[in-house]
């Protein structure tokens, strides 16, 4: 089956008009270091993630490989630019993040090794993905348990197919992902329901 594909308006919805705005909210709190920073958003989409950290007196930037979700952008600073290629020099960041971006990639490690290189010694990548719980099953009974419907129902469903299509990491093997990266993890943790979404905290050398 097709998975479908995604506009400006849907992620737009999503970020501002479903408990999805709460989840990225959250995984900042969890992931954003002391002020003040340098904070790039990779895959930002309409850009709510620098938006929030912006409000929080960090300077904020949003990259996206999609010129009409940018064309749009919640947030003034954001550049076109593809994840493995972004056009920032190393170390610019001290925190580089991506939250639902790396699993829907064929391959994450290039994506992953550019926020490394543009993130400063010591600095913070951080990256939200499906965890090892997320599937089709796990997400239509939370979503029963919490009586989803329209968008938040659909997107949930939609992640976890997405999800089994691609990659669910659980702590070792996104330990691993980092490593290969020349990242450690510092720390990981699941959220949603019964842990469908796995967060992840390396530190750049
Ligand atoms: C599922 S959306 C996530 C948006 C936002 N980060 C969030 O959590 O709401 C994925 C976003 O990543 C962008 N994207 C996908 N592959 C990319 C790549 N290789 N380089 C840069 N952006 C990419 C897409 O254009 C889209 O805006």
């Amino acid at each position: 089956m097709p998975l479908p594909a995604h506009d400006h308006d849907y992620f737009l919805e999503l970020q501002t008009n479903t408990g999805w705005g709460r989840v990225l909210a959250r995984f900042l709190a969890w992931c954003l270091p002391e002020t003040p920073a340098r904070v790039l958003d990779v895959g930002t989409g309409p850009g709510l993630a620098p938006v929030l950290a912006a409000q929080q007196g960090y300077t904020a930037v949003g990259a996206d490989n999609d010129a009409v979700m940018l064309a749009q952008s919640l947030h003034p600073a954001v550049a076109l630019a593809e994840g493995a290629r972004l056009p920032f020099p190393a170390g610019a960041f001290d925190l580089a993040l991506a939250s639902n971006v790396l699993y829907l990639l064929p391959d994450p490690l290039p994506v992953l090794r550019e926020m490394a290189r543009v993130t400063a010694p010591g600095g913070r990548v951080a990256v939200l993905n499906p965890s090892e719980h997320m599937s089709v099953a796990a997400a239509t009974a939370l979503a029963d348990e919490r009586g989803l419907s329209g968008l938040a129902r659909e997107t949930l469903l939609n992640l976890a197919a997405r999800a089994e299509a691609s990659y669910r990491w659980d702590a070792e093997a996104l330990a691993d992902l980092f490593a290969r990266a020349g990242l450690q993890m510092t720390a990981t943790r699941t959220t949603m329901g019964p842990g469908l979404i796995r967060w992840g905290l390396a530190v750049a050398p």
